[in-house]
């Protein structure tokens, strides 16, 4: 269990119409990573976050861009989206769209590559591909509405893919929660072995308090300063 901790912010939760100011202090205060979800209203319920923006953003900004395809098609999307200027890319196991030649498709960018798995997709699945993985992205609720509680017992979750990695000897693969991260939990869930955390509006932007004041309880809980 020693990885880095990494922190992503969910750009979908940022304020849309004052993101200069929130993109400002997300990298003054050394986040790693901006969270940018592309939904296709297929895969889940919304539309949302396309490339015209992704490019702007990537041109613009310091920070780079972790990229969460919630499209039902994935191949489709990997060359537009890497040109695009992502960092990492990751896609959901439950598409059930050829596995390994999407990740080979994200690494001719040269870029990283993770699944994502709904809540309840055992681990199983992902067993025979794992190692060609940087990382695995797990959902505490179901995708699509921000600002869900966790399914219950989502730690022992984590502690199973830390243990099936550790057991690998798959160290560099990080662990990332995606979806109801809160200060609350935030302690638990990085005991149990994640190290790579996408905080949207129940950990970052949440209205009526600070971003940076936010961000300094963050650092304080996963001891990051
Ligand atoms: C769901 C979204 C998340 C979500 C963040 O895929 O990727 O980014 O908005 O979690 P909440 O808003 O629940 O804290
Ligand atoms: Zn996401």
């Amino acid at each position: 269990m020693n990885r880095r901790i990494k922190l992503s912010a969910s750009l979908i939760c940022a304020d849309l119409l004052n993101l200069e100011s929130d993109l400002s202090i997300i990298h003054q205060k050394g986040f790693d990573y901006i969270h940018f979800d592309v939904m296709d209203g297929h895969f889940v319920p919304g539309i949302g976050l396309g490339t015209f923006f992704l490019e702007q953003l990537t041109a613009s900004q310091p920070v780079p861009v972790d990229v969460h395809l919630m499209v039902s098609d994935p191949q489709k999307y990997i060359d537009e989206i890497a040109k695009a200027g992502a960092s990492i890319i990751t896609f959901h196991y439950e598409t059930g769209k050829d596995i390994y030649r999407t990740l080979q498709k994200i690494k001719k960018h040269n870029i990283k590559a993770g699944i994502a798995l709904r809540p309840f997709t055992p681990f199983s699945s992902i067993l025979t591909f794992i190692e060609y993985l940087d990382m695995v992205l797990l959902m505490a609720y179901s995708p699509g509405i921000s600002g869900q509680e966790p399914v219950p017992n989502f730690e022992r979750r984590i502690k199973e893919l830390n243990d099936i990695l550790d057991r690998r000897g798959l160290q560099d693969i990080d662990i990332a929660v995606d979806g109801g991260v809160s200060e609350d939990i935030l302690q638990k869930l990085r005991i149990n072995g994640a190290n790579f955390f996408i905080f949207g509006n129940s950990g970052l932007f949440i209205p009526g308090k600070k971003l940076d004041i936010q961000i300094d309880i963050i650092d304080k809980i996963l001891n990051r300063k």
